[in-house]
């Protein structure tokens, strides 16, 4: 078994060791990824199916049970689970109905020890930092990855260092930071611009970065359709739709999709749909003009769904590249469809964060455009809980939701609170009304 890191940039191809710290190709710039070579397909879904009955830590893992598909780290003592994936797949009549399909069923990443799926890539990204020896790591973030890294820093004993567009995300989320003890700036400055000046602090301190430009994060996040494929007993759906924003989660599922095809895991590859936000969807605009102009980041990103609320997605060569090779889709979708979509979601029982509405509202754009088939067998990734941002949710249901730009965001399938006197007769009323 041969384990390195190479470019993914098809003209360089440059390859290092697996335990060099790099976050970019030194020679050309490049995004990196983790490659394998030697992996024996043969006995590996007898062996995922048995760790299912198996008590000890990393079998209870809904990631490092499928390591042999990511065989990066050589000692797994090196790897902190909190017991991380293990998400359901949900079957959504109602939500199937609003999107103009017959079946949609949503894998919920929400269900996650932190609440998002960056627990998949977060346990990978830990492990590798553990095995490099290092003491700090730090992300930026609108949130998830922020929760997701001070939880498994915490639990490894490296030290979490979080920064934050101050203002921009949810109490929620920052309360799980504070509360796992990382140590947390808030900075006046937006996602992308944060990135730039993390990028810069990690090379002059040595600090151990782990946003999803980190290669061992995709390696984990594979694991969401790995897992996926094993629940489903390796039959492949038709789409795998989720919403984008630095790209990292579309970078690996494609990567994860591809070597279980290669391997013979699975027999085609599911054809992936993105969905952006209106107000921040620089990769939408690039793919629907592509070859007329070059990736243009969006300087001023605009979206109440913060978790993508991103203008300058590093991953989006990856996507590109996933997008292209699985005869996949971009779309883009309103504040409002955002809304009514997770509204939706929501009275099936299920409910998610805004960002992963984004899955629904693009899908029922999709179907209406003919791109997805009524009778497609569809996966719609919710990325996360419907705990993250319990103000947007109430104000879309009392009808004072407003968009970024001022307008106001229609209560359509709003369900108020009813405000009662403490009277069993007037209640009755209420009722029979
Ligand atoms: N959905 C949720 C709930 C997210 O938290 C994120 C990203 C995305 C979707 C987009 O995924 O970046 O891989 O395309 N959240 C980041 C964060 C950036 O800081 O938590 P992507």
């Amino acid at each position: 078994m041969s384990t390195y890191l190479a470019c993914f940039n098809k003209a360089c191809r440059a390859q290092f060791a697996i335990t060099d710290v790099l976050y970019n190709c030194p020679k050309c710039g490049g995004l990196l990824e983790a490659r394998y070579d030697g992996i024996d397909p043969a006995p590996l879904k007898q062996i995922f199916r048995q760790r299912r009955l198996d008590n000890a830590p990393l079998e209870q893992s809904g990631v490092w049970r499928y390591r042999e598909l990511f065989p990066f780290l050589e000692d797994l003592t090196h790897v902190i689970t909190l017991r991380e994936g293990n998400t359901p797949l949900l079957p959504a009549p109602k939500a199937a109905q609003y999107a103009g399909l017959k079946a949609v069923t949503f894998k919920h990443q929400g269900f996650n020890p932190t609440g998002s799926f960056k627990d998949n890539g977060m346990t990978a990204g830990a492990a590798q930092a553990r095995r490099l020896g290092m003491k700090r790591v730090a992300c930026v973030s609108t949130g998830n990855t922020s929760a997701s890294m001070a939880a498994y820093a915490s639990a490894g004993g490296l030290e979490p260092l979080i920064f934050i567009p101050h203002g921009n995300i949810s109490y929620g989320k920052l309360a799980q930071a504070l509360e796992y003890g990382a140590k947390t700036f808030q900075v006046e400055a937006n996602f992308d611009q944060i990135l730039a000046l993390v990028r810069i602090l990690a090379e002059r301190l040595g600090i151990y970065l782990l946003n999803s430009i980190n290669p061992f994060r995709i390696e984990g996040q594979k694991s969401i359709v790995i897992e996926m494929m094993d629940q489903r007993d390796w039959r492949v759906p038709d789409w795998i739709v989720l919403p984008g924003g630095n790209l990292g989660n579309v970078s690996a599922f494609g990567k994860g999709l591809r070597e279980m095809h290669e391997l013979g895991l699975i027999d085609k590859l599911p054809r992936l749909g993105v969905v952006q936000a209106e107000g921040s969807s620089p990769f939408y605009e690039y793919m629907h003009t592509r070859g007329a102009s070059p990736f243009q980041p969006e300087v001023h990103p605009e979206t109440l769904a913060t978790a993508i609320k991103i203008g300058d997605p590093v991953s989006w060569p990856k996507a590109q590249f996933e997008i292209e090779t699985s005869k996949g889709a971009v779309e883009k979708v309103s504040e409002q469809e955002i809304a009514d979509a997770k509204a939706i979601i929501g009275q099936c029982g299920i409910g998610c964060e805004p960002a992963s509405a984004a899955s629904l509202a693009g899908i029922r754009k999709f179907t209406a455009a003919g791109v997805i088939d009524r009778d497609a067998d569809v996966v719609a990734i919710l990325t996360g809980n419907v705990l993250k941002d319990p103000d947007y949710i109430y104000r879309y249901h009392t009808g004072q939701l407003q968009a970024p730009n001022g307008s106001a965001i229609a209560s359509t399938f709003g369900n108020k609170p009813i405000l009662a006197p403490n009277n069993a007769e007037r209640i009755t009323e209420l009722l029979n009304a």
